[in-house]
């Protein structure tokens, strides 16, 4: 019977060439790792490609990032970029409210969790896809939401900032509010002392 030894040969071989792609059927397709360099081959896995990635096959980082995601043998934790938790990028108390929030931590920690290269860059100017520059809302630099000169006396100073800024400069969502209204836990609304604004 060379014929049915010949087609259960082959049964066996084809069996021994699929099981193993089928063993892997629940792994991220994704997350495979580049045999020559060692590092998650999608192009655009940073910034926003794992995120993508936890999203659509769940939290299946554990084989290498360790069942606490603190690391596991890639020996690198979501938390060397995320605060506090690898869940998300900000710590968890934040919520909605990170634009105002965030001072106390910066005030705290200091930029150095804020300055990396995948997040708000490693010049706080901001990253593509990712983190804003943190001058995209603030007028004097990462640590002053106004320019620097007038933190010595802000009610004097921001009486001139009509010939440096334009309105738009406070008028914005999360500083004085589009209205100019004020902002909850951030800044005031102008009518708060003056009547004509
Ligand atoms: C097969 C093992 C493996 C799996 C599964 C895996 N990773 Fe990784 N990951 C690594 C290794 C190794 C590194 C370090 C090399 C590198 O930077 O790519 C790494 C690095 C990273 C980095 C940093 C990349 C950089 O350039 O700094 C991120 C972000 C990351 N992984 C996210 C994830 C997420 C999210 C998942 C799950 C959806 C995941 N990984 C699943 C092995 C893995
Ligand atoms: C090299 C830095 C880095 C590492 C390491 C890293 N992340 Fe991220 N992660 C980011 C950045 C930057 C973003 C924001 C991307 C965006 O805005 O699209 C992000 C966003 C996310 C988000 C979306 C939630 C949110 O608050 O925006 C999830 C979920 C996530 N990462 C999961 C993980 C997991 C799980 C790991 C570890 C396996 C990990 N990340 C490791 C940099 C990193
Ligand atoms: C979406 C707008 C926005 C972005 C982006 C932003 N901030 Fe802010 N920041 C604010 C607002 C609004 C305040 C004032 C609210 C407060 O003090 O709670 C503020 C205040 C601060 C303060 C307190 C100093 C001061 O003058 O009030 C620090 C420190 C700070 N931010 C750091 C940063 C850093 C570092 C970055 C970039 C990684 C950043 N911020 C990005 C809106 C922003
Ligand atoms: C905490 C009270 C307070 C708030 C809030 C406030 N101002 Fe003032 N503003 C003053 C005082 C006091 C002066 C007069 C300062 C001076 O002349 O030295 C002034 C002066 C000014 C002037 C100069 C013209 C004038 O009416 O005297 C402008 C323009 C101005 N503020 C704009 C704004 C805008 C825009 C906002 C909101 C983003 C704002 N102010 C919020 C107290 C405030």
């Amino acid at each position: 019977m060379p014929q049915i030894t010949t087609r259960y040969v082959m049964v066996v071989l084809v069996s021994l060439l699929v099981l193993p792609l089928c063993g892997c059927g629940d792994r991220n397709p994704q997350a495979d790792l580049n045999p020559t360099t060692g590092k998650h081959s999608d192009p655009a896995w940073l910034p926003a490609g794992h995120t993508a990635a936890v999203q659509d096959h769940g939290y299946n980082c554990t084989e290498c990032h360790g069942a606490d995601l603190q690391g596991g043998i890639s020996r690198v934790a979501c938390t060397s970029c995320h605060l506090e938790n690898a869940r998300q990028v900000h710590p968890a108390g934040w919520g909605q409210f990170a634009y105002a929030l965030h001072s106390q931590f910066v005030r705290q920690n200091g930029t150095a969790s804020c300055a990396v290269a995948s997040c708000h860059g490693s010049d706080l100017n901001g990253v593509s896809g990712s983190g804003p520059s943190c001058s995209s809302c603030h007028l004097g630099g990462p640590l002053s939401a106004h320019p620097q000169t007038w933190n010595a006396d802000i009610l004097s100073f921001h009486a001139g900032y009509g010939s440096s800024y334009p309105t738009s400069a406070c008028a914005t969502a999360v500083c004085h509010g589009s209205d100019l209204k004020g902002v909850f836990l951030s800044g005031p609304g102008c009518n708060v002392c003056h009547t004509n604004l």
